[in-house]
């Protein structure tokens, strides 16, 4: 029979999928409406009420910005009820504020909880990113690598031609060179116009198509998306990326020294996590919050790392309750 540890583990587990869950739905409303602050905002608030019900002692490492950014949800904010386990938190309300204000794909509202001095406090800059499914060899793709390397090691790996992979990009111009090599593979690339934390969990659901993730984004996202990852199962490599010395000052202040370091998945997410991310706009690996009069559907994946356990629930919120 499980331990007293590890049954509750697996109850938070259900209590982490009521907070993603609680997220994505009160940005519904928002979904399409142009207003890339108040889907966010709303999203924020939601998380942080149900975060706060659960009995943990939990401190925010992952959040919305640092203390005098963000009022809510910042970094090193202590959520929970302040009884149960020490835990660090990874969040991230809305995955995709434009992607709900523009109603396109891929939005979700993201969590990943973990004992404490589980997840790197990474600072808001970005990280250069690499990822893959699970299956293959270490290091079959490397960040010393070129693009175009990359894309033929797993190509040999997989046992088939360039032209049969698919990289997941960033469009940004900071970019254009990185596709213009991917190009010259023959490969494939499916451009998102934003959300790399779904980019990387693309690389672990077969159905979407993607072999691969590459780009710079969010260094926060990078610790979230590591996180699922450690959970589905795949490859991740991450690289902090500095414009200026602002962002280094940033990531000294969160403990980091080695500017250059090559984070992998499991430098980022170093001991087991629950993950929990619920779809708010319709998506290749969630689908988005289904409105019907008087009826709100949510779709959440709950994921630990502990057991490889993948649930998805799907969630019928009577409005009439709101
Ligand atoms: P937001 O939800 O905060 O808008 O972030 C969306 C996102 O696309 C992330 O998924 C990604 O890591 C980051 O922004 C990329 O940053 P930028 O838009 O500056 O290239």
């Amino acid at each position: 029979m499980a331990d007293a540890a590890e049954f509750h583990d697996r109850m938070l587990s259900l209590g982490l999928a009521r907070v993603s869950e609680a997220a994505a739905l009160a940005s519904a409303r928002l979904i399409g409406r142009g207003d890339e602050k108040a889907a966010d905002q709303a999203a924020v608030d939601a998380m942080r009420n149900q975060l706060n019900l659960l009995e943990i002692q939990g401190v925010v490492v992952i959040g919305e910005g640092e203390r005098d950014e963000a009022p809510m949800l910042y970094i090193g904010e202590e959520v929970g009820t302040g009884e149960g386990p020490e835990v660090d938190i990874a969040l991230d309300p809305l995955e995709g504020t434009t992607l709900t204000a523009k109603d396109m794909p891929n939005a979700l509202a993201v969590i990943a909880m973990g004992p404490r001095g589980s997840m790197l406090h990474a600072p808001d800059t970005y990280m250069d990113k690499l990822a893959i499914g699970p299956g293959f060899r270490t290091g079959v793709v490397t960040m010393d690598m070129s693009p175009a390397e990359r894309v033929s090691s797993l190509a040999a790996a997989k046992g088939c031609s360039t032209g049969d992979i698919t990289v997941c990009v960033l469009e940004r111009p900071r970019h254009e060179e990185m596709i213009a090599e991917i190009r010259t593979t023959g490969a494939a690339i499916r451009l998102i116009t934003d959300g790399d934390v779904a980019g990387v969990i693309h690389c672990a659901e077969p159905q979407t198509g993607i072999d691969m993730y590459m780009g710079s984004g969010g260094a926060p996202e990078g610790v979230l998306a590591a996180a699922a990852l450690k959970c589905m199962g795949g490859q991740m490599y991450g690289r902090l990326v500095f414009r200026n010395e602002d962002e280094k000052g940033r990531a000294r202040k969160a403990g980091i020294t080695n500017f250059d370091r090559v984070y992998t998945r499991d430098d980022m997410v170093t001991k087991d996590v629950i993950f929990a991310a619920t779809g708010v706009t319709d998506g290749s690996i969630l689908p988005g919050i289904k409105r019907e009069p008087g009826v709100l559907t949510a779709e959440t994946m709950l994921m630990r790392s502990k057991t490889g356990s993948v649930r998805r629930m799907n969630y019928r919120h009577p409005t009439a309750f709101d």
